[in-house]
């Protein structure tokens, strides 16, 4: 490691070496699997599962709903690897902990990231249980300068000025839409703007009213970092949101947003977004 917060190229090279050491898998799609969502992992065939904290250079999970296992494994014919928990900065990760994995995947010959995640709605016609396609996001957090691509640019992942634009694959959330289209989805399909907040507190009122103002349409906690390391590597991005609840923005409305209510509806919509996820995987143009 260079410093306490900078991350070296060998460093994801010996994590990648030791995995590829482990399991014959070798995947082209990566999975990060949101609050309450890890049960998509469940669901690969011919598994090889490690544990966080027994891969080396590995950072460690703590929330709960968060399993913080790595699964590799077959998902309609597709191999793929799956994070069964993700890290998020208000754990008390640096960014570039957070992002740890996605350099490790790519490293692996992963193409293509596919993330999902918790978000509260914003947008007016949004319901709990609907699910977001990510058009695009607002990553508040990097645009404050919480970025995990501060410091020296690593040139052998990618370039020091990435583009942030057209990075959520056009193709893939055609994809997507026509299969919510065959599976009877569509009336609670949405596609819209995520914007990620630090946390771990939910938003006043003032600020779900400033964040909508901006053109967001869900928000959470994570998954902006992970789009944008993938990203400047170069592989394809296609992200999810399960609306867990509606933003309060209304100072009339008594209601008050918490982690059981966020996780009973991912479990409640899980199945769903699985459904959709294996779909999605087993019509990529790959392996
Ligand atoms: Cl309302 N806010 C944030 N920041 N994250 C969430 C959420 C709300 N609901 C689920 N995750």
């Amino acid at each position: 490691m260079h410093s306490k917060d900078q991350i070296c190229h060998d460093d994801y090279q010996k994590t990648a070496d030791w995995l590829l050491s482990q399991t014959q898998h070798r995947p082209k799609v990566a999975i990060i699997c949101g609050s309450g969502l890890g049960m998509l992992a469940d669901a690969l065939k011919l598994q090889d599962s490690f544990q966080y904290s027994d891969i080396p250079g590995f950072p460690q999970s703590t929330v709960q709903g968060h399993a913080g296992r790595l699964v590799f494994g077959d998902l309609k014919g597709k191999t793929c690897v799956c994070m069964q928990g993700r890290f998020h900065m208000y754990e008390g990760h640096s960014l570039c902990k957070v992002t740890f994995p996605v350099r490790v995947f790519k490293l692996l010959g992963v193409e293509t990231l596919i993330v999902t995640n918790a978000a509260g709605g914003l947008a007016d016609g949004y319901c709990n249980g609907d699910i977001m396609i990510i058009r695009d996001h607002i990553n508040l957090p990097g645009m404050a300068g919480l970025n995990p691509l501060n410091g020296i640019n690593d040139d052998k992942f990618g370039p020091r000025f990435p583009p942030m634009s057209g990075v959520y694959d056009k193709d893939l959330r055609r994809l997507a839409k026509d299969i919510c289209k065959s599976l009877g989805f569509s009336q609670f399909v949405q596609e819209g703007v995520y914007c990620m907040v630090g946390g771990p507190n939910f938003e006043s009122i003032a600020e779900a009213r400033f964040l909508h103002k901006l053109g967001a349409d869900a928000v959470g906690m994570s998954t902006a970092p992970e789009v944008l390391v993938a990203s400047h590597c170069g592989m394809k991005v296609f992200g999810l949101s399960l609306i867990t609840n509606k933003v309060v923005k209304d100072y009339e409305d008594m209601e008050r947003v918490n982690h059981e209510g966020v996780l009973g509806v991912s479990k409640m919509r899980s199945e769903t977004l699985q459904t959709l996820v294996t779909e999605l995987v087993s019509r990529l143009d790959i392996n």
